[in-house]
């Protein structure tokens, strides 16, 4: 089967094409236009994807060397997400259906982020995911494919969320996870004790503390520029130390909970170094199997989208014209 993926939830204008021999090419058109706002701007953003989302089609077939005639499905990001964005993908999408006559699928977004586990590897079921990305925070039990019971999520912000708010405060650029993530291998991670939120309760996260934590701290320096100057790295590092640790607690609680063999990581904050050693390091002590992507398929691409499209495919799990945006999981249709 020949899959083409198409994502354009958030500010990544992105498509891959999939056969059963693997993932022929992975597009990504990244919009550098919100930097200077320091978030995404949801109108710039459909607007952006607008503009390029028939050029990265386009060359996510020519890089694969597939003509549009030769795909059996097209697999499209349904939501959740951005409402306008979602929308230009999934026009497109029906679109190219309609003309070319080609079935179409609609692809959940958190969904596709566990199935990239599926690209390069076959973790097996039963198994735990934990789901950290920018607008996510999830330990979900998936017993079979697409039998998914969440465990339990945040009550607040996501991992990333928390990432990029406190990336804000630091005054570094967005996103702030990365540069987080890059400054903290220089810094101290025990330089301060950021609070680790909501220990005792099993699978539920909590992360706008640390923010404000971390929004005080500063202020209680005398000089804060020269404290950052100092020790900006430090922070960093003691930042993601906090937010890793609660990751990998919960991870571990999800465990032993559902006694499951595999886990895997999925999400954009599952390309953060601190969290692949620490979950490493949990898998081999709890004697677990564990998945994480590569990183091209941790933060938002298509690749996700084209891999879980075929598996709903496989399953005759295709949309037609009504299929709908969802812009969060709670109004999914
Ligand atoms: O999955 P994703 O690309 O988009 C959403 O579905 O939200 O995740 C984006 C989030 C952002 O918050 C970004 O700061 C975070 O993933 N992120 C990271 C790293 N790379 C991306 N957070 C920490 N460390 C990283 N290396
Ligand atoms: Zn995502």
């Amino acid at each position: 089967m020949t899959i083409l993926g198409i994502e354009s939830s958030c500010d990544e204008t992105a498509a891959a094409v999939y056969t059963g021999g693997g993932m022929r090419s992975n597009v990504i058109a990244s919009q550098s236009v919100h930097e200077q706002y320091g978030g995404v701007v949801p109108e710039l953003a459909s607007r952006a994807h607008h503009k390029t989302i028939w050029r990265t089609v386009q060359q996510s077939l020519e890089e694969a060397n597939v003509e549009i005639e030769e795909v059996d499905a097209i697999a499209v990001t349904q939501g959740p997400g951005l409402m306008g964005s979602l929308l230009v993908g999934l026009c497109f999408a029906k679109g190219l259906s309609l003309s070319k006559d080609i079935p179409l699928v609609g692809v959940n977004h958190m969904d596709a982020h566990i199935y990239a586990n599926f690209i390069d590897e076959e973790p097996e079921y039963p198994f735990v995911a934990l789901t950290v990305s920018g607008g996510h925070t999830q330990l979900v039990h998936v017993s079979g494919p697409f039998e998914h019971e969440l465990l339990g999520e945040t009550r607040d912000d996501a991992a990333g969320e928390a990432f990029d708010k406190i990336g804000k405060i630091l005054g570094l650029p967005y996103p702030g996870g990365p540069v987080i993530d890059e400054r903290s291998k220089n810094g101290d991670p025990r330089f301060h004790d950021f609070p680790q939120a909501m220990l005792d309760n099993n699978f539920e996260f909590s992360f706008s503390g640390l923010k404000t934590s971390v929004k005080y701290f500063l202020e209680d320096q005398e000089n804060r520029e020269q404290f950052l100057a100092d020790h900006l790295d430090d922070v960093c590092a003691s930042v993601s130390y906090a937010i890793t640790e609660v990751l990998v607690k919960k991870l571990d609680n999800a465990i032993k909970n559902t006694s499951v063999d595999s886990v895997v990581l999925a999400g954009g904050v599952s390309a953060n170094s601190m969290l692949r050693r620490k979950a490493k390091k949990l898998a081999n002590d709890v004697e677990c199997d564990l998945y994480i992507p590569k990183l091209a398929y941790c933060t938002d691409n298509a690749a996700m989208i084209a891999i879980t499209g075929a598996m709903m495919a496989e399953r005759n799990m295709y949309a037609d014209m009504e299929l709908k945006p969802f812009a969060s999981l709670s109004n999914r249709k």
